[in-house]
């Protein structure tokens, strides 16, 4: 067969997710294996989404990064594990059926690039990982199960490699090989499930994720037991609620996870702090707020940051974003306050203001996102999409 003139590019996007019953803490950090399993909802690509293009040629003298525009180090172990991990997969393949051309001792260049904004503190490893494995394995024709490939990128990746509801199983094996991502339902499943993020204004933050959980590991009694023995019974009740589409009981549970993933935080030693007192405003106007109806109708979750994702249905998404901007007036800085998915304009009763609205503090959320759950990695197939040229570079720089 004859070679190829320019190089095998291949361009794949993928989403982000959030999850409702968290991730904290390895058991193995080279393998990044979890001490508890998690589950998470994968948010639409149409709002937030990762673009990469994975190249590979004999012309490339050595393996390149690029991240949204700007030359990184290709060399850190979690990009080498994937690669190594994908061209594993290949090799094995091969063994069978050799029907790919390219080489496997090519180097690759890859580059992506995030739709959102990075500082805006929007969990993007876990969508940047999922992008490159599923870029990688389309490049050398490998199928299967690559939430494990992602999982060496970082922990949560491994979720975003399906759309939906996903269970990432913390599995038993020390070779990690049962630790894999597992789709409960797809995102057609809940239509009137709704997110919405408010990216809270502020630093970036203090400690990273992975530096995070291994010193809550090291030193939190409290995650020891959540891990033990809080998480597996709220797994189940968890893929049960969501089965059943119980808002009440999805919410409430959210929630709880959310609020226990941050105690395990103040529990580690020295303690973590990702909740600000927007976050903490927004926990207790949520609380106000399904108190006046009686019911569950916000539920808040947040990751190692202080943006709050709030899950809700449909119909109460109008009337809770006008509660959000009377509590948290946009400041007048021409950002648009409101993005992603439309929200209707809702009056907000004044019994309602006047029960849920504490003293506004303008300024505190900069803007809010809507999405809704949405399904997991696609190819693009329109070459004009790849971020490298023919000469395997970046057609755009930072
Ligand atoms: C709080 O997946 O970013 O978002 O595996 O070290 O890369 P590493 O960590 P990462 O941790 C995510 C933690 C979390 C909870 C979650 O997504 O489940």
């Amino acid at each position: 067969m004859a070679e190829e003139r320019g190089p095998a590019v291949v361009t794949c996007t993928a989403p982000v997710n959030i999850a409702v019953i968290k991730y904290w803490g390895k058991r193995d950090t080279d393998l990044i294996l979890p001490i508890n399993s998690s589950l998470s909802v994968t948010l639409h690509q149409d709002q937030l989404r990762t673009t990469t293009t994975a190249a590979a040629s004999r012309d490339f003298t050595e393996d390149r990064l690029w991240l949204n525009g700007e030359e990184v180090d290709a060399a850190q172990p979690r990009l080498q594990a994937c690669l190594r991990e994908v061209r594993r997969l290949a090799r094995k393949r091969r063994g069978d059926e050799d029907a790919s051309p390219l080489n496997l001792s090519y180097k690759v260049h890859v580059a992506s690039e995030n739709n959102f904004p990075t500082a805006a503190g929007l969990a993007s490893s876990a969508a940047g990982y999922a992008c490159l494995v599923s870029a990688l394995a389309r490049l050398y024709g490998v199928e299967g199960e690559l939430s494990e490939v992602a999982r060496r990128g970082s922990g949560s990746a491994c979720r975003s490699m399906l759309g939906g509801f996903v269970q990432w199983h913390r599995g038993e094996r020390p070779d990690g090989r049962d630790s894999v991502a597992q789709q409960l339902a797809p995102e057609t499943h809940w239509p009137e499930l709704r997110v919405l993020i408010l990216v809270v204004s502020g630093e970036k933050k203090a400690v990273g994720s992975t530096a995070g959980m291994q010193s809550s590991v090291d030193t939190s009694p409290l995650l020891k037991y959540r891990a033990e023995a809080v998480v597996p019974e709220r797994l189940s009740r968890m893929a049960r609620h969501i089965q059943e589409r119980d808002f009440e009981g999805f919410g409430q549970l959210t929630m709880q996870d959310s609020n226990q993933f941050h105690a395990t935080c103040l529990d580690t030693f020295p303690p973590i702090f990702y909740l600000n007192d927007v976050s903490r405003a927004i926990i207790a106007l949520a609380h106000r707020y399904n108190a006046h109806h009686g019911r569950t109708k916000v539920a808040y979750t947040f990751d190692a940051g202080p943006n709050a994702v709030i899950f809700a249905l449909e119909d109460t998404v109008d009337e809770f974003v006008a509660v959000v901007r009377r509590s948290f007036p946009p400041a007048s800085n021409g950002d648009r306050f409101l993005r992603g998915l439309p929200v209707g304009t809702a009056a907000l009763p004044e019994e309602l203001a006047a029960a849920v609205v504490a003293e506004p503090v303008p300024g505190a959320v900069r803007y809010i996102l809507h999405t809704k759950p949405g399904p997991g990695p696609q190819l693009l197939r329109d070459p004009d999409q790849h971020l490298l040229g023919a000469d395997g570079l970046p057609r755009r720089t930072a």
